[in-house]
């Protein structure tokens, strides 16, 4: 075992802390405040390689492994969650859905510009009745011959207004339960689909998220990703990797916080000495740091063994449902820590409060991923 990266690995790393630092901080307040989409941030990440990192270099991408998505995922995490979405969803369940299950055709037209960060992508699973129990879908996708007449609704789909390419799951037939599921590639501007209500959200709140109206949208056959049935295997193989670039997330977040934290105890002083001396708090930082290190191996595991070609579906959900919960818990006590400047935009960490809460949410809650580990463990 080896716990060393790579010269590339660090090198992406630096990468994306200079990205994080000189490109997103600017800014990250004030597009939090008012939900502004960071495009030049996107636009960035693009000229980067960093929205389709493990996409192979001969359809446009980066041609790296896991491991250095998932680093810098964390390093961009750490200021600015927004921007950070927005390059997960559109590496770990647009980019690698096409590329893992797409046909050369599909990879041609719709991976090329996803991964050169030309265009953006959705992936669109949730619905106002179906959620966690994934498996409830009531967009329909029914079979025409030649296309497909896609009608419903999907909700809370991130990149949902700045996309071009949307991954649709739909029922095609009830009777065959999630056998009868499909996935569908649609585009913006198709006739009857209608980008409706953007949400106003606690957290990443630069990020655009949408309700999604289908309203007999033809759909032609050859979009449609894997054979006939696919459609909810498909959802959960993406959603098994994506994981880990939202433990990835989250555990940015955390360490975001706590070097915020951790900076701030040195400098602030109560009592007649740096609050750091304190070993309230000092105790405080030395468990957020030992949590953030032990959600750091589980990510770092889980894409490792994606890397490996090994099945990773209980370590993408143990390193979630870990560092999710360490990201809520570490920025909560780095408000503390900064007591009355904790609770103000100004310092930042409110705002990593407030971004941790969704890595326990979105692509699986943690009672998903408790279910996914159980079974595992049951088997
Ligand atoms: N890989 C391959 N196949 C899988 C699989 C995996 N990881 N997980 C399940 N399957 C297969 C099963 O083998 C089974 O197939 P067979 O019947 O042929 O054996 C089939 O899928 C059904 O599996 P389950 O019986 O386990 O399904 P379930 O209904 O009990 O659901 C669940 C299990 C884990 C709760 C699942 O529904 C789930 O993951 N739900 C959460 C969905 C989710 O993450 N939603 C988030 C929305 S996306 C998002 O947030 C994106 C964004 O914008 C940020």
């Amino acid at each position: 075992m080896n716990f060393s990266l790579t010269e590339e690995h660090l090198m992406i790393r630096q990468a994306a802390r200079d990205f994080a630092q000189n490109d997103c901080k600017p800014g990250v307040i004030e597009r939090d405040t008012h939900q502004t989409f960071p495009a030049e941030q996107v636009k960035k990440m693009a000229e980067l390689g960093f929205l389709g990192m493990m996409v192979p270099t001969e359809y446009g991408g980066s041609g790296l492994d896991t491991l250095s998505y998932a680093i810098a995922m964390e390093e961009i995490s750490k200021i600015d969650a927004s921007t950070s979405v927005c390059m997960s969803v559109n590496n770990s369940l647009v980019c690698y859905g096409l590329e893992a299950f797409g046909t050369e055709e599909q990879k041609r037209k719709y991976l090329v510009p996803l991964a050169k960060g030309e265009k953006i992508g959705a992936f669109c699973l949730s619905e106002p009745e179906a959620g966690s129990d994934a498996t409830s879908q009531k967009t329909t996708a029914i079979d025409k011959g030649d296309h497909y007449l896609l009608n419903g609704t999907k909700n809370w789909i991130t990149n949902g207004g700045s996309a071009s390419t949307y991954l649709v799951i739909a029922q095609t037939d009830a009777a065959k339960g999630h056998r009868g599921i499909n996935v569908l590639i649609v585009e913006k501007g198709m006739p009857g689909f209608e980008i409706a209500k953007k949400e106003d959200k606690l957290g990443i709140r630069a990020s655009d998220t949408h309700t999604l109206l289908f309203s007999d949208v033809k759909v032609p056959k050859e979009n449609r990703i894997g054979e006939d049935g696919f459609g909810f295997k498909f959802a959960m193989k993406t959603l098994s990797g994506g994981r880990i670039g939202i433990a990835a997330q989250a555990l940015g977040i955390a360490a975001g916080a706590y070097e915020l934290a951790a900076e701030y105890a040195k400098q602030r002083k109560a009592f007649g000495k740096e609050i750091i001396n304190h070993q309230a708090i000092a105790f405080k930082l030395a468990d957020m740091a030992t949590r953030i290190e032990a959600a750091r191996l589980l990510v770092y595991k889980a894409a490792v063994l994606k890397d490996q070609g090994k099945n990773y579906d209980q370590a993408s959900a143990m390193a979630k449902v870990f560092a999710s919960e360490t990201a809520m818990w570490v920025t909560t006590e780095a408000v503390q820590v900064h007591g009355g400047y904790g609770y103000v935009k100004e310092y930042h960490v409110e705002r990593l409060m407030r971004d941790a809460k969704i890595t326990q949410i979105y692509e699986g809650t943690s009672e998903v991923q408790r279910i996914v580990i159980s079974r595992g463990v049951l088997a």
